[in-house]
């Protein structure tokens, strides 16, 4: 029997659709699962396939607002993606997200964003590689700064309640800053965020919200857990930090050394750092950090055109892109981008690239250069690559901080 899409009615159909991709989490949920769930998802924007009365497939996206440079734009972030092992490549993934993506237009999203389990999944369907991120594993002993400082904030311990207020605007800076964070509703603060789920804390202890202030001003705050452990009487304890946000230099810097100086333990990981940390800079033997490089989020571009508007771009040049896309092929054509904005043309091509390329430079996680060199565009007149680069400049790496 052909499999049917449709999108959720109850939370009896969130349900069955969540156990879809919790078959490879190796569990099971419940009435109250699905209900927690439906706190951040829309019932209308959780996609399930239909073998008869069974549900074989699910794909959800959550309705985001995605910071990109100059400002943010509505996105689809997309979720819980699975298709039961029963009925594996017979096309029903194809089928959910053509499905979600016509959903996500009519909607008004401009992209949609995921994090990939496997990379070998969502090219195929436009998404492109966006941002990276990096993992470090400090030992205690190695977190020395090049340069001391005397440091001059505060640090307070918050509950979930204090923390549910103190952070957000903190975290609302941050969004102005740098691109790729997505807005986070009150419920997805309370009950995800700083949710403290003792059956999700893999090893680790409650989670620890510490806020730094300077001059009795909320400054920046930290989310961690310490996963105590002993040998031969001395700790050999893991500190894991979730989330830093610290919008100013200071902040940075006083609120890393507060971290960095926990006693009883005897490395510092964490998992989702932007690549262009200033910890770098900090530390005095950065190589300690053991930075691991990883990809990041995947940006599929729906709307091209808006999507070009809504960017600021550097410099007074322009550029005029032939983009190719498979998938959604009303997207395809040629788009002249400059400073003064962004629209389709008929002009002659200076760069011909697919719609992945557009979602790897889009947010200045990657350059058209670097597009070029690995041979997922061409230049189709002399030094375009090295012009684009000039116009989707951005200052800062793009960063989510948190996986959905
Ligand atoms: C990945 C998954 C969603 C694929 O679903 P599916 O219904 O089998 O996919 P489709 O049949 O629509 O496949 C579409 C194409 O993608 C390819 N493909 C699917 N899964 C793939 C994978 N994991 N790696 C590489 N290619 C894959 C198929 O071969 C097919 O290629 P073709 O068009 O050239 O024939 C499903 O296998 C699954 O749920 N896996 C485990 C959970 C998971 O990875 N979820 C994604 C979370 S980000």
């Amino acid at each position: 029997m052909a499999t049917e899409v449709r999108t959720c009615d109850s939370i009896e159909d969130l349900r069955n659709a969540l156990n879809v991709i919790s078959h490879y989490f190796g569990m099971e949920n419940a009435e109250e699962d699905a209900e927690r769930f439906a706190q951040w998802i829309e019932l209308e924007r959780m996609h399930v396939a239909w073998d008869g009365d069974s549900a074989v497939g699910g794909a959800g996206a959550f309705t985001y607002r995605m910071s990109i440079p100059g400002g943010s734009i509505p996105a689809g972030g997309v979720t819980v993606v699975g298709v039961l092992p029963t009925h594996r490549r017979r096309g029903v993934l194809t089928s959910l997200m053509r499905a979600q993506l016509e959903d996500c237009r009519a909607r008004g999203d401009v992209a949609a964003y995921l994090w990939a389990s496997e990379a070998t999944i969502y090219g195929r369907f436009g998404y492109g590689l966006a941002s990276r991120i990096g993992a470090i594993s400090l030992p205690r002993e190695r977190t020395r700064f090049g340069v001391p400082f005397e440091a001059r904030g505060t640090v307070r311990l918050l509950d979930a309640d204090e923390a549910a207020v103190a952070f957000p605007p903190l975290y609302e800076q941050l969004l102005s800053q740098r691109a790729g964070l997505f807005e986070r509703s009150k419920a997805w603060w309370e009950t995800r965020r700083l949710n403290d789920d003792p059956t999700r804390r893999r090893g680790g202890g409650p989670q620890q919200r510490a806020l730094l202030e300077l001059d009795g001003e909320p400054a920046g705050y930290a989310l961690y857990r310490v996963a105590q452990d002993w040998e031969s009487g001395s700790s050999k304890g893991t500190v894991t930090i979730q989330e830093v946000v610290t919008p100013t230099p200071e902040a940075t810097r006083e609120l890393w050394r507060w971290l960095l100086d926990f006693d009883w333990t005897s490395q510092f990981v964490a998992d989702l750092l932007p690549i262009d940390h200033p910890l770098f800079l900090l530390l005095a033997e950065p190589r300690r950090m053991q930075f691991k490089l990883n990809d990041g989020v995947w940006v599929r571009l729906i709307d091209i055109e808006a999507a070009l508007a809504a960017r600021s771009y550097a410099g007074d040049g322009a550029i005029v892109l032939e983009v190719e896309d498979a998938f959604l092929p009303e997207n395809a054509g040629r788009y002249r981008v400059g400073a003064d904005g962004a629209a389709r043309t008929e002009a002659a091509a200076d760069v011909r690239l697919d719609v992945t390329g557009l979602g790897s430079v889009y947010l200045g996680g990657f350059g058209f250069g670097d597009l070029v060199r690995a041979s997922r565009a061409e230049e189709l007149t002399d030094g375009a690559a090295e012009r684009a680069d000039a116009l989707f400049r951005t200052g800062l790496a793009p960063w989510c901080a948190e996986i959905f």
